[in-house]
């Protein structure tokens, strides 16, 4: 007996037919529905694998529309499902029809019990194969993208959108919090356009707007003082490849002028230069900044907004990706600890404060964290304390020994900070004995001078 999940969908009018295709089937856990409509609402709560289906259905039972508008459904809501028409007499040649619109198999009636639970069985069999190569390829990333660690859905979708785009020439725009990986996907993006040029990318923010001209457009000799070479500016170099415009939010606006012109034109003329030269680069800009709320104050054009951003793609968080800050930790301490040529594994706390935390900085400060603990780690484990993720370093402590010689011990250091390690005074302050506070100081090893 073979069970079924998901299910099995019979859809026939003809109820005495209904029970028998199920008993024929018993081994298979089914739902029915006797119309269109009601197939429909079924399909779309149960999601069968497998459907047998009269042609012949209400309110028209006796011409085959209603059946063949419902196969169109059904392989709308599902492209996997396997549908097995069931036709009355003569009805071949819409058996075969159906075949052709995308029914999995037919059978004439009266139908053999025996050979409809083979045709289902092997049905099932190939939706579960289909399936599970579909759900891989989801998973899959390309060589372009292997660079980008991931195991959330939503950023995995971004690869595959990353990937489809490559080849054409479409601009994209890359959003997305501080250290969320937009260099990461811009360097995928150049690698899968297969681009022969070179990955140029410029920081609009980080370049004072007086110098940004001339790197972005390049100069002549003698175009202005100080200019005594012909330089070529990022904007040429990246010709046959890619121009990463980065913090696009921050290129002033007489260069947004400029840029758009470019971008209108794909040509440009180096500063004090006569020439027009004519450019190949596919352009990707990146920024945290909302262009919209800019567009909004005047500070940004949104005639190039529009021209940047043919394909916008949205980059989640690391807080939002399931799982990912723990599968990057896991990465990264790894490539730390080999730097260093030693082992280094996490603890549960540790762990456990990996994935609490909200990571405002995003990928690059996992980074920075993994790398000051992997050098903080005593020996061959990276504890929670070795994170200082804040509120880590303290897991929930019950024993109430640990929790007293804690409370001891801070009050004693700031009791011996207030009065400056003055051990009788400080004494006074805590409301013990000079005695009692000496074998304070030596069983939790506190620090007396300065
Ligand atoms: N998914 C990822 N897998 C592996 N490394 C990543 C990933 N995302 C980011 N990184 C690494 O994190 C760091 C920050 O990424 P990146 O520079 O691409 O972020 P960004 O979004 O451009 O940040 P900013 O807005 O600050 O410029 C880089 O060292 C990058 O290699
Ligand atoms: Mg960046």
């Amino acid at each position: 007996m073979t069970t079924s999940n998901p299910p099995l969908l019979i859809v026939e009018d003809d109820v005495a037919l209904q029970k028998q295709i199920k008993w024929s089937l018993d081994g298979y856990a089914s739902v029915e529905a006797g119309d269109r409509e009601s197939a429909l609402r079924q399909c779309r709560r149960h999601r069968p694998a497998v459907v047998t289906m009269d042609l012949g259905l209400p309110p028209d039972p006796d011409s085959v529309s209603e059946g063949f508008r419902l196969l169109d459904q059904l392989l709308e809501i599902d492209p996997l499902v396997k549908v097995i028409v069931i036709t009355g007499q003569n009805g071949r040649s819409n058996a075969l029809r159906a075949i052709e619109l995308g029914a999995y198999d037919f059978l004439e009636k009266p139908f053999d019990p025996d050979v409809l639970g083979l045709i289902v069985e092997r049905a099932y069999r190939l939706y579960a194969l289909q399936a599970e190569n579909a759900r891989l390829r989801a998973l899959s990333q390309s060589d372009a993208t292997h660079g980008v660690l991931t195991r959330d859905e939503g950023l995995l979708r971004i690869c595959r959108t990353i990937e489809r785009v490559a080849p054409s020439n479409a601009s994209v725009m890359l959003l997305g919090e501080s250290g969320t990986g937009k260099e990461v996907l811009a360097q995928a993006l150049h690698e899968a356009s297969k681009r022969s040029g070179r990955f140029v990318a410029i920081n609009c923010a980080a370049i004072p707007d007086t110098l940004l001209e001339s790197e972005l457009f390049g100069f002549e000799r003698g175009a202005f003082t100080g200019a005594t070479k012909t330089t070529v500016g990022r904007i040429e170099t990246a010709h046959g490849g890619t121009l990463m415009l980065d913090e696009i939010g921050d290129l002033p606006l007489p260069l947004q002028a400029k840029l758009l012109r470019f971008l209108q034109e794909r040509t440009i003329e180096r500063l004090g230069g006569r020439q027009e030269i004519p450019i190949d680069t596919r352009i990707v800009c990146a920024t945290h900044q909302d262009l919209q709320a800019l567009i909004g104050e005047g500070r940004f054009r949104e005639d190039l907004y529009y021209r940047l951003s043919e394909i916008v793609v949205q980059i989640p968080p690391l807080r939002q990706r399931r799982g990912d800050a723990v599968l990057l930790a896991h990465a990264f301490l790894r490539r730390f600890a080999e730097e260093q040529r030693r082992t280094l594994r996490f603890t549960d706390e540790a762990l456990s404060a990996i994935e609490a935390h909200a990571w405002p900085g995003n990928v690059r400060e996992l980074i920075n964290v993994v790398r000051r603990a992997s050098i903080m780690a005593d020996g061959q484990v990276v504890t929670a304390e070795d994170l200082g993720l804040p509120g880590a370093g303290e897991p929930e402590v019950l024993d109430l020994r640990t929790v007293r010689d804690r409370a001891e011990r801070a009050a004693a250091v700031t009791a011996l900070a207030r009065c400056d390690g003055n051990l009788a005074r400080a004494a006074e302050l805590l409301g013990v004995s000079r005695p009692t506070l000496y074998d304070l100081i030596n069983r939790l090893g506190i620090k007396v001078g300065r």
